[in-house]
C-alpha cells in the first residue's frame, strides 16, 4: 500500500493552513468519520486476510501520524491566534490621557485670594460668619439699633423680624469681638445680600472686611494699611485718598479712594473723569461698637474697613460690566 500521495496532500494542506476553522476543514476530511482514514479502513476488507493485519497497522500509523501533525499545527494555530488577540487588546500605559476638562477659579475669586494673601502678609487672619444673620450683629451692634435711618441705606431681605441675609460683612466684626479680647486682626471676606438688582447692582456680591483693634491704634495705621494693599494689589504708583464720610458703626469715617488705574489720574470714563475711583469705606470703630462688644474704648482703639470684591476685581481685570461676573459665562470666566 503505497500512501505517499495521501501524505503529501495531507501534509501539503497541512502546512498551507493558516486559520483554525481550516484546520478543522483537514481534520474532518482526514480523520473524520467519513474521512480518508475511515475510507481506508473500509478498503480492508477488500485485501486478503493474511495482509490485512499489516495493512491495518500501516493504515493506523497514518492515523497517529496525521494526529500528531494536526496537534502540532493546532497549538501553533492556538498560540498564534491568542499573541494576535493580545496585541489587539493590549493598553499602553505610556500614551497619554485625553486631557479631562479642568476647572477654573471665578475671577472674583482670583481676586478673593489675593485680597486673603495680601493682608494674611500683614498679619490679618481670616475670619467668617454666617450669610443668614442675625439683625442684632448686621444692624443693632453695629449701632444701628431698630428705626436707625442708616439702615435704609442697605436694602435688606429679611427671613424673620429678627434674622437677614447679611447686608455686608460688618457682623463678622462684632463677632470676632464677642468671641476674642483685643489685640484683634481679621478680615473677613464673604458674600452680602441687597435687595437691589441693576446694571451695577447685584442682589449678592462680595465684600472683605478689615478690623483691627489694639492699644495705640490710630487713623494714621488706617491709612497705611490700606495705601499698603493699594500699592500691593494695583502698583506702587497708584495713590489713595480719603474722604470724610459717616457710618453709624465708625468714629470718624473716611471713603476710600485710589487713583484711577485705567487713567492714572488724568481723567477717563471709567473715574469720571475725577482721576479717583471709590474703593471702599473705612473709619475707627466707634465706642458704641466696642462698648456693645465689652471692650473699653478708654484703653482700646480700632479700625475698620469694608470694600466691595467685584469693585477691586474689575478695576484689576479692566471689566466693565458687573453682571458678566454672575452670568456663569464660560468665555469670559475663561479669560482669567
Ligand atoms: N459695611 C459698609 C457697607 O457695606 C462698609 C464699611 C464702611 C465697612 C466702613 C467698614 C467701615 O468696616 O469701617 O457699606
Amino acid at each position: 500500500m503505497d500512501n505517499t500521495a495521501l501524505i503529501n496532500d495531507f501534509t501539503g494542506e497541512i502546512h498551507s493552513c493558516t486559520d483554525l476553522a481550516g484546520l478543522y476543514n483537514i481534520k474532518v476530511k482526514y480523520l473524520g468519520k467519513k474521512g480518508v482514514i475511515t475510507d481506508l479502513n473500509k478498503q480492508l476488507s477488500a485485501i486478503p486476510a493474511d495482509e490485512r493485519p499489516a495493512a491495518g497497522a500501516e493504515i493506523n500509523k497514518l492515523r497517529l501520524a496525521f494526529e500528531e501533525l494536526f496537534n502540532t499545527k493546532q497549538t501553533e494555530l492556538k498560540s498564534a491566534e491568542r499573541n494576535a488577540k493580545l496585541a489587539n487588546e493590549c493598553i499602553d500605559v505610556t500614551m497619554p490621557a485625553a486631557p479631562a476638562p479642568l476647572g477654573h477659579l471665578h475671577p472674583v475669586y482670583q481676586i478673593y485670594d489675593e485680597i486673603v494673601d495680601i493682608f494674611g502678609a500683614m498679619g490679618f487672619s481670616v475670619a467668617t460668619g454666617p450669610e443668614a444673620e442675625l439683625d442684632l450683629y448686621n444692624f443693632t451692634m453695629l449701632n444701628m439699633p431698630k428705626g436707625h435711618p442708616a439702615r435704609d441705606m442697605q436694602d435688606t431681605f429679611y427671613i424673620s423680624e429678627d434674622v437677614v441675609l447679611r447686608t455686608h460683612t460688618s457682623p463678622v466684626q462684632v463677632r470676632t469681638m464677642l468671641n476674642k479680647k483685643p489685640p484683634v486682626r481679621i478680615i473677613a471676606p464673604g458674600k452680602v445680600y441687597r435687595s437691589d438688582h441693576d446694571s451695577t447692582h447685584s442682589p449678592m456680591f462680595h465684600q472683605v472686611e478689615g478690623l483691627l483693634v489694639d492699644k495705640n491704634i490710630s487713623l494714621s495705621d488706617l491709612k497705611g494699611t490700606l495705601q499698603l494693599f493699594v500699592h500691593l494689589m494695583f502698583g506702587d504708583d497708584i495713590p489713595t485718598r480719603f474722604r470724610s464720610s459717616y457710618f453709624p458703626f465708625t468714629e470718624p469715617s473716611m471713603e476710600v479712594d485710589m487713583g484711577c488705574v485705567i487713567c492714572k489720574g488724568a481723567g477717563c470714563r471709567v473715574c469720571k473723569s475725577s482721576g479717583w475711583l471709590e474703593i471702599g469705606g473705612s473709619g475707627m470703630v466707634a465706642p458704641e461698637v466696642l462698648a456693645a462688644v465689652g471692650i473699653d474704648s478708654l484703653v482700646y482703639s480700632g479700625f475698620a474697613f469694608g470694600m466691595g470684591m467685584e469693585r477691586i476685581a474689575m478695576l484689576k481685570y479692566g471689566i466693565d460690566d458687573l453682571r458678566l461676573f454672575f452670568e456663569n459665562r464660560l468665555e469670559f470666566i475663561e479669560q482669567f
